[in-house]
Parts: C-alpha cells; sequence; structure tokens
C-alpha cells in the first residue's frame, strides 16, 4: 500500500478527533466534566479553594495521599457530611487542620467537595482542571 491513502486517513481520523460532538461529557448531580479535566464554573471554584488552601500539601498534588491519607481513596467511602465536619472541623489530635475559620474553604464547600468526588470517581482525570468553553 503506498503512504498517500494511510495519511488520508490520518488526517480524516485527527480531524474527526477534534470534532466537540467527540467529547466525552459526564454530568452528575455534583459536577460536569468533559474529556476529564474541561468542568463547569462551580466544580472550577472546588479546585481553585483546593489550591487556595494548599490542601496538596498534606494529601498530595493529586489528592494521592502524602501526610493525610488519599482523598481519592477516602472520597469513595466518606459521607458528604463527614466530609463537611471533618474539612470544618479538622482532626486537630491526627494531624488534619481545621478550616472552619477559612471563608474561602468554607463559602465553598460544596464546590471543593463536587472537584474531589469528581477526582474519587475518576471522571475527573487530572488534578489540574481548566473551564469548560462551548465551541
Ligand atoms: C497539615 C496537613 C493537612 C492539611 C493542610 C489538610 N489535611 Fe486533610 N488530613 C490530614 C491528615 C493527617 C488526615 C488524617 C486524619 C486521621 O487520621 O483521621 C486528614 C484527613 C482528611 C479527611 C478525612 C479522610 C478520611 O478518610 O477520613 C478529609 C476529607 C480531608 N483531610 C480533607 C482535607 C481538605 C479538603 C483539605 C484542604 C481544605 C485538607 N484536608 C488539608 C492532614 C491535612
Amino acid at each position: 500500500m503506498s503512504i498517500k491513502p494511510l495519511f488520508a486517513l490520518a488526517l480524516a481520523l485527527s480531524a474527526l478527533a477534534s470534532v466537540p460532538a467527540m467529547a466525552q461529557t459526564v454530568k452528575t448531580d455534583l459536577y460536569t466534566v468533559t474529556d476529564g479535566y474541561k468542568v463547569d464554573p462551580e466544580t472550577l471554584k472546588g479546585f481553585r479553594t483546593w489550591r487556595q488552601a494548599a490542601c496538596d500539601r498534606c494529601h498530595g498534588a493529586n489528592q494521592e495521599g502524602m501526610v493525610g491519607p488519599s482523598l481519592v481513596a477516602s472520597l469513595k467511602v466518606l459521607t458528604k457530611d463527614e466530609f463537611v465536619k471533618t474539612v470544618r472541623d479538622g482532626r486537630l489530635e491526627k494531624g488534619m487542620q481545621s478550616f472552619g475559620t477559612s471563608k474561602t474553604v468554607m463559602d465553598n464547600i460544596d464546590y471543593l467537595y463536587a472537584y474531589l468526588k469528581g477526582r474519587s470517581d475518576g471522571a475527573i482525570t487530572r488534578a489540574k482542571v481548566e473551564e469548560f468553553k462551548p465551541q
């Protein structure tokens, strides 16, 4: 086979790959994510809160766990109420600090939960997300 038809096929495939209709979207009550990292504005706020509060210092840049446990694993088990209580009150004797006085964290706790739940579910496939911009 000559190289030309192959090249044409590759071109056709790459054109297909860039068609927005091919995008993979996961939508739940908590978050909407396309292609694993393009999220709705509220889930993006959750990610920004994660960054601002520097949860990654203890839970790892990819929520995989360091000093603190993996939140990818934890959020498969914890209820939302348990999550909120833990973040608000901390577990001071065990090294988890309290964020109850952090306005950033408490104002955005639902979004922070949504973002982390998306990571835990595997729907958000990388820690750094971006805002979804419809084409
Ligand atoms: C100073 C280090 C530190 C920081 C900063 C920190 N954590 Fe933690 N976190 C921990 C440790 C240690 C634990 C485990 C406590 C225990 O053994 O019960 C924990 C536990 C948790 C748990 C409960 C996990 C489970 O399975 O029970 C959640 C949820 C959590 N952290 C979320 C957060 C979030 C969200 C932030 C940022 C707003 C944050 N943490 C910031 C150290 C930290």
